[in-house]
């Protein structure tokens, strides 16, 4: 199997806290990752880090085995890292269609970038929404837009930072079978709380506690594991 992406010790501080405390972490071409952890384990600082967003204060980050701990946001999305953030990036008064060519215009030219953001929406199956304002989409739709903007550059890997939050159990279980087309076509790493979300989707799930990984193992053994059921209940990691 070919490395995708991979961590080596990665580390971000800030003051006194360290975020991300040495983690190495290696995600397949192709691949559909979980990764869980309670809050303020470092999640999305990791991701961060990444996608060039954070300089990691220690360790290094390869892309296809070369070293791009240095790169910026810009260069990392050229190589084909999209990254939907937990807090939405959205521009209220844009259409649909309009938020998505913005979002592909970075790296292409208007006509490609139409074309790509046809595809998006349609792939999204919001489709219909293209010509409506973002700011007046109920939320479930908002968040597949949103994903729609970060599928249509059609990026080899896509992370999502909770892409699930705050919908319905209905729009949740239409997002993780969404998930999973997208994953023919691209390495796909999520964070998500939703432990039915989870078994769905997920190959291999990685625990974050405390800035590191606690383990990493199939969803299955990973929910039986008494160590994650205390991380979650804010219990001391024996
Ligand atoms: N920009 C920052 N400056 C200072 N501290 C930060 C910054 N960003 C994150 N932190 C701290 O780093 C730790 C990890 O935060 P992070 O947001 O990465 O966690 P998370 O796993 O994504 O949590 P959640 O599940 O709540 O989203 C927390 O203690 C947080 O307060
Ligand atoms: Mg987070």
């Amino acid at each position: 199997m070919t490395v995708l992406l991979s961590t080596d010790g990665l580390r971000m501080r800030f003051g006194g806290v360290v975020a991300v405390d040495g983690v190495t972490l290696a995600v397949n071409e192709g691949e559909l990752r979980c990764l869980i952890g309670p809050n303020g384990a470092g999640k999305s600082t990791f991701f961060k880090c990444l996608t060039g967003q954070y300089k990691p204060t220690g360790g290094r980050i390869f892309w296809r085995g070369r070293d791009i701990t240095a790169l910026d946001p810009f260069a990392v999305a050229r190589l084909g890292v999209g990254i939907k953030t937990q807090v939405p990036s959205l521009f209220d008064g844009l259409t649909a269609m309009e938020g998505v060519v913005l979002a592909v215009r970075r790296l292409h030219g208007e006509a490609e970038a139409r074309r790509r953001a046809v595809r998006a929406l349609e792939r999204l199956e919001v489709g219909d929404l293209g010509n409506r304002r973002i700011g007046l989409l109920a939320h479930g739709q908002r968040q597949l837009v949103e994903l729609a903007m970060v599928v249509a550059p059609e990026p080899d890997l896509i992370i999502l930072d909770e892409p699930t939050a705050g919908m319905s159990a209905e729009e949740t279980g239409r997002a993780a079978d969404l998930i999973r087309e997208l994953n023919r076509e691209h390495a796909i790493v999520v964070v998500e709380h939703d432990m039915q979300f989870i078994r769905t989707i997920a190959h291999t799930v990685t625990v974050f506690h405390q800035g590191r990984v606690l383990m990493e193992d199939s969803a299955e053994i990973v929910f039986k594991d008494p160590r994650v059921r205390d991380v979650y209940l804010g219990k001391a990691v024996a």
